[in-house]
This record gives C-alpha cells, structure tokens and sequence, in this order.
C-alpha cells in the first residue's frame, strides 16, 4: 500500500519525519508491506501533518496525525481507508480542496516532488512541447492572450513584458525568476518549489524559447534553504533528462538555469536590487528607467518575473489561453494562489479564480480567526499592503477592485487579525519594517521611515495627537510619491489604512485609556 506524506518544509516544521518514521516502524512491526512516498503538501496546512493512503476510491486523508497517533491508524485499519476521528475522506472532496481551481498547484501535493516519472504522467512538459511546435511569436501571443498578469504583485501583463524584451534588440537576453518571497503571510513561491520544482523548470525554458534567452536564474531567499535544496536537485535530474542544455529534446533550443541564494535583504525582491545582487554587487535599487526589459541583468534585455507567474505558463501552453481566461474576473484572468495566514482557524493555501469576496476568503474559507474572537483587520499583499476592516469584506479579489479602495492584492498573501490588535502598533510596525529595510538611496524612504516611527509613538504618547496625525498623513504623501520604488512608496499603505478604517485607536482617548 502506498501511503503519502508531505517532506515541505511547513509539514515538516509540525513533525511529518517523526510520523513518517512511526509509520515505517509500526508498519514493519506489524508485517504490513507499505511503501512512503514523500510529496509537497497540499496546502491544508491546519491538516498538517497529513496522512494519505492510497486505495480504490482514491486517496483518503487523515490528519493533523503527530507521531503519537499511528498506532491507532492501523488499529482502525487505515490502510484500507477505516473510520477514525482523524479521517477526512477523500482528500479531493475535502471542502477546503473541493472549492478551489487548481491549475498552477494541480500536481502539488500529489507527486513526489523531484521524480520525472511523476512530472510527467501527470501532463509535465506538454506546455513545453506545444511552445516548441508553435515557435516563439505564437508563445508569445498565448500567454497575452491568457491576460496573465505579473504575480508578484504589481499585476503587469506577462505577455507584454516578454514581447518587450523578445523585441529589444540584442547579443543576449535573459530570464530571471524572482524567488525573493519576502511578504508576510506568503509561501506560495516556496510551495510550489518543494512540490512541483519542474513547472517553474518547465516555465521558464518556455519563456526562454519565446524571448531568446540562452541562461535563466533563479533568486532565491536566504530564508528558504529547504526550498533551494528540492531546486538544485530538481535542476540537476532535469539536465541529466536532456530537458535543460543544448538541444533541449532536440528542438534545437538551448537553455540552462543557475540557482542563486540571497543574503536576507527585503529589497532584493525589488527586481532592479535583485538584478544587482545577482552582478554581485550590494542590493541597491536601480532608477527606472531603463526598464530590466530593455537593460536588465548585465545591461541585457531581460525578463523578471515572480515564481508564480513562470508556473502559470505551461498550463496556459498546454490547455491554451482560453482555457486560462476564462477563470476570474475583469482585467484579472486566471487563478491565484491565496495564502491565508496569521490568525485564522484553516491557514493555507488556496488557488482560485479572482473575484471571491475578502469576506468569502477570511471567514468561510479561513474559518474566521483560530482564537474563535471577532475578525477585526486583514493585512493583504505583504508589509506594505493595507488593512481592511469587515466594512470592506464585499471587497472581490481583484486587482483593480483592491486599488479603487487604496489597497493592494499584492503576491495574494492574507494576513488576519482578531480584534485584540491595536492598529497605532500596526502603523509604527509598517514604518519600522521601511526604515530597517530600506536600501537608503533615496530620501524620503531612508528618512522618512524613521521620522515615520517618531511620530507614531508621539501620537501613541497622546503627544498633540491631531497635529501629529496630520503631520503622519503629509509624511505619508510625501513618501507614496517621492520614494524610488515600491517599499519607501508602499509603506504608507498600512499606515493610512489603519488610520482611514480604525481611527478609533489614533484617538486621543483610546490611546490614554491604554
Ligand atoms: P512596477 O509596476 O514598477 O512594475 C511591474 C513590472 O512590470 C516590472 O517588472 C517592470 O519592470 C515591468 N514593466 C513596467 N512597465 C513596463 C513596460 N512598459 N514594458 C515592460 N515591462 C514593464 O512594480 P514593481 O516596483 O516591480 O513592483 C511593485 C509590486 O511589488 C507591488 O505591487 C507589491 O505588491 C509587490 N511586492 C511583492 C513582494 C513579494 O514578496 N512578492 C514584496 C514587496 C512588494
Ligand atoms: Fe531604497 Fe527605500 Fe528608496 Fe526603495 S524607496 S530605493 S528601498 S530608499
């Protein structure tokens, strides 16, 4: 019997090695024959560690099972799918599964990360070899058709930003995956790495083929050595498979893709700081322009472009851009992974088409908050995105929608609070996150962050709190206009949203009451 058991490194932070070995030595102890394959985790991680055993009906799920639990598993005869309190059936039919739109995470979860065999049997390489048979100007045209947009948060069209640089004349041209997932609340990038490496493989040498790059590199952050680990691996399989190299299964197209590990700088997932880390030089932004599409990685045309948007590619290949497009919602085409995080009852990851409300996420798929206390805020898009109070839970998940309410929905991280959060301490946090990673070329983010924090704890000191509250809103102005890039100008986001939607914790009263 074939059992399942994530080895992500989230599954593995619960105790899924310590399950893994229990169930090895109880299952040898009792003469059964098991056989434990390691794959990603499905996402459920409220159900971590999950047990899967495979049987005629299809995979039936137990879980959260901690080492402790295992004896009780065979004694209820698991491995025939028997009844007990951790069952959940079939692990497709769970409803947190069964609402989703699983097109980039289709094969998370399920397959044995790094095995070729797995990849491909589950439909691996097909976007591949459709992009190698229609040639690098139809690529192109499939993936603006697909309306994909850049995943990493900014929401640019993918296809426009690969035309731009397949158009840029040139000697070179590379592509580069920004793996720098830095925002609070997500780990899609790192989800999608540990499960299913080959997609991002698969995107892109596809992206490669439509731009007319030779070498790719992948950035990843220092914080995700687990992650960088399954990667090199992944890496060193798929070259050996003649899917990375010269002649790339002799279409003629040559490809190869280096990892690199950052050193635990924000702003290093900021592309134009990336990019100069990668030249080896201090992770310091460039002024736009030149855009990285026509002077990127070694003054070359480059295509930068976050993990999430390079593993929506073969899928988009593969089942065409029509496919693709017709999930979601307006300008916003196709699925999103959701991470959904901090304090909510079922954390994890959820991809679906764009236009759920925030309220649909955070309360019937989160479950509201894990203390069982009343939602009170929900940070979304990272550090730098707003907080929205229950008013705007109608909110859909879009990106225009988010921004005509001054929010952002960012690389789709959800970070949710009960009501016990004092939002002035939210306010000051965001101005200290800038101020400590701020990369200090420009002024009003080196500056302004800290001056930032001065005077959120003059208004928290009840220290002439409306003149101070004026003087936070102008700072904040200054900062959304006059910073360089996104950090010094995205700062001010938390900020004022905690100040537009819960002035009741800026008012002089409440914070003398504390
Ligand atoms: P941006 O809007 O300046 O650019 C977006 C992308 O489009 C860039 O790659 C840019 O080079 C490209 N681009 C823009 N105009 C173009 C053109 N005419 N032709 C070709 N390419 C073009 O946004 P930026 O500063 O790159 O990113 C800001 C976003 O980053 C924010 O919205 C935020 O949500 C997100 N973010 C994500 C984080 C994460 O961990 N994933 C962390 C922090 C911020
Ligand atoms: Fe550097 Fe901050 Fe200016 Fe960005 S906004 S360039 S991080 S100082």
């Amino acid at each position: 019997t074939r059992i399942f058991i994530s080895k992500d490194i989230a599954a593995l932070a619960v105790g899924a090695n310590k399950t893994a070995a229990r169930l090895e030595a109880e299952a040898k102890a009792r003469g059964l024959a098991v056989e434990i394959v390691r794959t990603g985790s499905r996402g459920m991680y409220f159900l971590e560690t999950l047990v899967e055993v495979e049987t005629a009906g299809g995979r039936i799920g137990y879980g959260p099972v901690a080492a402790p639990d295992v004896a009780s598993l065979f004694d209820a005869g698991f491995l025939a799918g028997g009844a007990h309190p951790l069952r959940i059936g079939r692990t497709e039919d769970h409803p947190f599964m069964a609402r989703q739109n699983r097109l980039t995470f289709a094969r998370c979860g399920i397959i044995d990360p790094t095995s070729l065999a797995d990849y491909e049997s589950l439909g691996g390489w097909r976007g591949l070899a459709r992009a190698i048979e229609i040639g690098p100007a139809a690529t192109i045209a499939e993936v603006l058709k697909s309306g994909l947009r850049g995943r990493g948060g900014a929401g640019f069209p993918t296809g426009i930003k690969w035309k731009t640089v397949a158009d840029a004349p040139a000697d070179r041209r590379y592509v580069v995956c920004n793996f720098d997932e830095g925002d609070s609340g997500t780990f899609a990038d790192r989800m999608i790495v540990e499960g299913d490496p080959y997609a991002l493989i698969e995107g892109m040498t596809i992206c490669a083929l439509a731009i007319g790059a030779s070498k790719g590199y992948v950035y990843c952050r220092s914080e995700y050595p687990h992650a960088g680990k399954t990667f090199s691996e992944a890496l060193g399989l798929a070259r050996s498979a003649g899917y990375l190299g010269s002649n790339i299964k002799g279409s003629g197209l040559s490809f190869d893709i280096e990892l690199r590990m950052g050193a635990g700088a924000y702003v290093c997932g900021e592309e134009t700081s990336l990019l100069e880390s990668l030249e080896g030089r201090r992770g310091i932004v460039r002024a736009k322009p030149p855009l990285p599409a026509h002077k990127g990685l070694f003054a070359r045309p480059t295509v930068v472009n976050n993990v999430l948007s390079l593993v929506a590619i073969p899928t988009i290949l593969e089942h065409g851009a029509d496919f693709y497009a017709s999930f979601g919602m307006g300008r916003s085409r196709g699925t999103m992974p959701l991470q959904i995080a901090g304090n909510v009852r079922f954390g994890g990851l959820f991809e679906t088409a764009f236009g759920l409300t925030l309220g649909e996420i955070v309360e019937d798929i989160g479950g509201g908050t894990a203390t069982g206390r009343p939602v009170r805020a929900v940070q979304c898009g990272g550090p730098l995105g707003a907080y929205f109070p229950p008013a705007l839970f109608d909110t859909p998940f879009d990106y225009e929608a988010f921004a005509a309410r001054d929010g952002l929905i960012g690389h789709g991280g959800l970070v949710v609070f009960d009501d016990t959060v004092e939002m002035a301490q939210m306010a000051r946090f965001a101005m200290e996150f800038c101020a400590i990673e701020s990369c200090g070329k420009c002024t009003p983010c080196r500056i302004g962050s800290t001056r930032g924090v001065e005077v959120v704890d003059k208004i928290m000191a009840g220290d002439r709190v409306s003149e101070n509250l004026a003087l936070l809103e102008d700072l904040c102005q200054t900062m959304k206009f006059g910073s360089l890039c996104a950090l010094g100008g995205f700062a001010p986001y938390p900020v004022l949203s905690a100040m537009r939607h819960f002035p009741e914790d800026f008012s002089p009263r409440a914070l003398a009451a504390e």
